[in-house]
């Protein structure tokens, strides 16, 4: 495991120590500006959860609000709820006329107004079509759809008839994605012909096409017609969306599902192996993601016009545009594209031309704003904006304060949201009608969730010290498991600490305050533009090249630059490590996880460190990676070999354009 320098890392952030109250008038009207909400919380945390599932319509009320028996822990048993009954059906009763989503095309000119009428009719309607195609209670689904309103529609068709779906990133390969569907057994995949992405298609059926060839598991497949290319149809497998939905009856009663029924699976990298399969139920996750979503986001249905802006393969998408939304009967943005197509303010032009209030995004997205300047927002008018969010990354203080100042008109809180896959839902953030904020810091844990950072035995360091970020108490959200590997499940997240104890895989620092700075992961997985991608996988895509007969990846951080893919190669002999491979090998991992786990430097070696046990020591690679000083390098097998990839790295590694 490689630990980061916790210390070196928090004192440049410690240098930011500008504070920000919450404004009076943002406070006087927030849903919740209460601060004793923190205290009773913690006095009784299984009543606290019990009120805000109480926010949830229920077939049939529960009995148990957790059974603990650690590390697995159930809520709400006894609890019968329908995700989609909640989502939609009950705001499609009560306001049928608003709007769940404003949909944008990426290109200029399209764009669909979904009311939550629409959405239930055509989620009924899909409901029904899942069933004529097989689809029963208990099994799994596989999606791989563009950003389009089908696709929070197969989800919830899925949540509908009690069938778990699985969800994959648009952005991966046929590879992953018939990894996925193989390790969940899959029996239908819900695709489209393709998507528009910086104005061009991303092929998807042509990947499933391909993916499809090795999964036993997959009896039909369903595709929406999104680009209306020619595509390759298998007669007898592929059914077409546009054909078969609008014709099915829209009446379809949704399936009371037990409380701790799997909602969903998503696959998100791990430090070895490959992903693993997180899963969510039913009542927990929904009440994690509609509590945090409403108090956080100070959510108002009646007048806020919301855009988180992930995508909805990765879990941000999940919580907080699909379920936290539509179970608060929120009006959401959804866009399909780039932020830079056709230019670089679409993002703003959208802003302005729906009156949106709150934007969520990733840090990432907020740096590279920075880099193109200020003059593409000031063209527009945001004053709409009342409230913003980040999440996936540490955000470093000079974007937050860009992003407040120049998106935000210095009057809109931002709230910077720690939370992973397995937790389902936001577990430290601030409530920006309570919490003074300090940029850099995702603040206070969520009332309800319990955190500590402690040190390597598991004590706690206290105010003042850094360690280990750890959760000492389940909450609704929480995974369940892994996906058919319970062992698994023990291993990642409570081997280090006890049964217990859940550790997240997190560095952590607690101010005199008592206030979290996530430092980044202690193991390696890396955090690429807020998306988790596990050296481990990259290596293993690397080595599987026909010319690499070794390679060794790290993530290189840089607080303005956010983290890239570093990666150290060595070729099979008489292959030449020259720039026309560096690009060659980015293509093949492409091909084999997806694009963004393309390395951004390669720097090419006869060696790779190593300690007398063979081991690969990427700690120092990290170290040359970060241009930074060597560490112990004693136990180093080959040493002088350091000094080599030193001086290559020094004269220039092949780096992505
Ligand atoms: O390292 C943390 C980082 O992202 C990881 C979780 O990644 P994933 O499961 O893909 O979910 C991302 C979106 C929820 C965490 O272990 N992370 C997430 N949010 C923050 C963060 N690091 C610092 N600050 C955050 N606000």
């Amino acid at each position: 495991m490689v630990e980061r320098d916790v210390d070196k890392t928090i004192e440049a952030l410690l240098e930011e120590r500008r504070i920000f109250k919450p404004p009076e008038d943002f406070a006087d009207q927030a849903n919740v500006n209460d601060a004793s909400v923190y205290e009773s919380a913690s006095d009784d945390p299984d009543a606290w959860w019990a009120s805000q599932a109480e926010r949830l319509d229920w077939f049939e009320k529960w009995d148990t609000v957790l059974e603990w028996t650690a590390p697995h822990h159930k809520w709400f048993l006894g609890g019968k709820l329908n995700a989609a009954h909640n989502c939609v059906d009950r705001h499609a009763a009560s306001v049928p006329d608003r709007v769940a989503y404003h949909w944008i095309g990426e290109p200029e000119g399209e764009a669909r107004t979904i009311t939550y009428r629409d959405l239930f009719e055509e989620v009924c309607k899909l409901a029904n079509v899942l069933v004529d195609l097989g689809v029963r209670k208990g099994d799994r689904v596989a999606i791989y759809m563009p950003m389009i309103p089908e696709l929070p529609a197969a989800m919830l068709a899925c949540a509908r008839i009690g069938a778990a779906h699985s969800v994959v990133f648009g952005g991966f390969s046929a590879e992953s994605l018939s990894d996925r569907i193989n390790d969940a057994e899959c029996k239908v995949l819900i695709t489209a012909d393709g998507g528009y992405r910086r104005g061009q298609v991303v092929e998807l059926k042509k990947a499933a096409d391909e993916a499809l060839q090795k999964t036993p598991s997959i009896e039909k497949v369903l595709m929406v017609r999104r680009t209306m290319d020619d595509v390759n149809i298998v007669e007898g497998r592929d059914v077409i969306y546009n054909d078969v939905v609008p014709q099915a009856s829209a009446e379809h009663g949704a399936e009371p599902m037990d409380s701790e029924d799997m909602l969903y699976v998503l696959y998100t990298s791990g430090t070895t192996g490959k992903p693993k399969g997180i899963v969510h139920t039913t009542g927990g996750y929904l009440t994690g993601v509609s509590s945090t979503h409403r108090a956080i986001f100070d959510i108002k249905p009646e007048t806020d016009v919301y855009w988180c802006a992930a995508d909805i393969g990765w879990v941000t998408g999940h919580s907080y545009i699909v379920y936290g939304p539509l179970a608060n009967g929120c009006t959401s943005v959804l866009y399909e594209g780039a932020p830079d197509w056709p230019d670089k303010d679409r993002w703003w032009s959208i802003i302005e031309e729906h009156r949106v209030s709150i934007l969520y995004c990733a840090p990432t997205a907020i740096r590279t704003f920075m880099k193109w300047g200020t003059d593409y927002p000031e063209k527009h008018d945001l004053s709409s904006l009342r409230l913003l969010g980040t999440v996936g990354e540490p955000i470093n203080p000079e974007a937050w304060v860009w992003y407040q100042e120049f998106i935000g008109g210095g009057r809109a809180p931002v709230v910077d949201t720690w939370w992973q896959t397995e937790t389902g839902a936001i577990a430290i953030t601030p409530l920006p009608g309570i919490t003074t904020l300090k940029p850099g810091s995702a603040t206070k844990p969520y009332p309800g969730v319990v955190a500590d950072v402690v040190d390597e035995k598991g004590n706690s360091v206290g105010r003042g010290g850094g360690g280990y970020l750890v959760l000492r108490r389940p909450f609704p959200s929480m995974l369940r498991t892994i996906f058919g590997d319970d062992e698994r499940y023990r291993e990642t997240y409570f081997a280090r600490f006890g049964d217990e104890v859940y550790f997240p895989g997190d560095g952590c620092k607690l101010d005199e305050d008592g206030y979290f700075w996530l430092l980044g992961r202690v193991d390696d997985v890396m955090n690429i533009a807020g998306h988790r991608i596990s050296t481990y996988e990259v290596e293993s895509a690397l080595v599987d090249h026909k010319s690499v007969a070794e390679a060794a990846v790290v993530g290189r951080q840089d607080p303005r630059e956010g983290e890239t893919i570093a990666a150290f190669v060595t070729p099979k002999s008489g292959v030449e490590g020259d720039d026309g491979f560096a690009k060659e090998l980015r293509e093949h991992v492409s091909g084999v996880i997806g694009k963004i786990a393309r390395p951004h430097s390669i720097i090419f070696t006869d060696d790779l460190p190593k300690t007398r046990s063979g081991k690969i020591m990427r700690r120092l690679l990290r170290d040359v990676a970060e241009e930074r000083e060597l560490g112990d390098v004693t136990t180093l097998l080959n040493a002088p070999i350091l000094e080599e990839i030193k001086a290559k790295a020094a004269r220039g590694a092949s780096k992505e354009e």
